[in-house]
């Protein structure tokens, strides 16, 4: 495999278990130290599917085993001030954070319960925190040492629940979250292209972490699939390789956009 991230420093939120593991370990393959955030990073003991996956005791110890530098970083990305001691930490070790993936979030509650003119404005709240106020404060803590470098990537992180409303209205907080991710994405490039900065945001459908195959099991495999060009459920593996673009000079000139990494889904 090639390692164009080879020399490079990464951090990934949210990557205790799930797609933003995938991130980090796809980052790590190509060549990246890479810098672990979790509120829990034993959050993959939660999911049977997910401890299954695990080839260490921790993500960061996956990272370390594939040769490449890591370190653990236990806060809660609506935490402004325990993000910026843990950023403070990664920045104090490695003096440089070249690629950052803002994807810790994910929705709280069930659809039925989240409308737009129902949901719960403490349930609204906590899930504004967790992915759009947590995008936002993480992006403002590296900018700083991202212009200080004069580059750097940054992927946010949306859902095709940010590009378009749900049949029956439901997960309103959580579709609102993430079409927030998307246009603070282009503010935000339009800002930092100047400092050599790339900022692009993904925009993922359904995707089979352990979390997510428990409702796809619920909800049934084939009513999904019936919806998606592909007739498949993603990997996390589809979306690290977007994230791998995107961190990676390959997409050097690519800056403010959005990629739906969904099949080709219309639901
Ligand atoms: N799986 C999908 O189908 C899908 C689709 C679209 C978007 N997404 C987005 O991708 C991201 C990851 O999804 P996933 O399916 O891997 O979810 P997941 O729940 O399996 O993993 C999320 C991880 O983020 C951590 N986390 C949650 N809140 C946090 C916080 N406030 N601070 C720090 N860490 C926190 C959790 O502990 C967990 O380890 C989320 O932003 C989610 O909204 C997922």
């Amino acid at each position: 495999m090639d390692t164009p991230l080879e020399g490079k420093t990464a951090l990934v939120t949210g990557a205790g278990r799930g797609l933003g593991r995938s991130y980090a370990l796809h980052l790590a393959r190509l060549g990246a130290d890479v810098a672990v955030l979790d509120v829990n990073l034993s959050s993959f003991e939660e999911y049977d599917a997910e401890r299954s996956l695990m080839t260490g005791a921790s993500t960061m110890a996956e990272i370390e085993a594939l040769g490449r530098r890591s370190i653990g970083l236990e806060a809660d990305v609506s935490n402004r001030a325990a993000l910026q001691k843990a950023i403070q930490q990664v920045d104090d070790a490695w003096q440089r954070i070249d690629v950052v993936v803002c994807n810790a979030g994910g929705g709280l509650g069930a659809p039925p319960e989240t409308k737009a003119s129902e949901v719960d404005p403490g349930l609204w709240d906590a899930v504004l925190q967790r992915n759009l106020y947590g995008t936002m404060h993480t992006c403002q803590l590296v900018a700083p040492i991202m212009k200080r470098q004069g580059s750097g990537k940054i992927v946010t992180v949306s859902s095709q629940a940010g590009r378009r409303g749900s049949a029956d209205g439901g997960y309103a907080h959580y579709g609102t979250a993430k079409a927030g991710i998307i246009m603070y994405t282009r503010y935000l490039a339009q800002e930092l292209g100047p400092h050599g900065i790339c900022v692009n945001c993904i925009a993922p459908g359904f995707i089979g972490t352990g979390r997510l195959n428990v409702l796809f099991e619920r909800t049934g495999v084939d009513r999904i699939t019936s919806q998606v060009a592909l007739r498949r459920i993603g990997t996390p593996e589809d979306c690290a390789r977007v994230v791998g673009f995107l961190a990676g000079p390959d997409s050097d000139y690519v800056t403010g956009t959005v990629i739906p990494i969904d099949g080709g889904s219309v639901s």
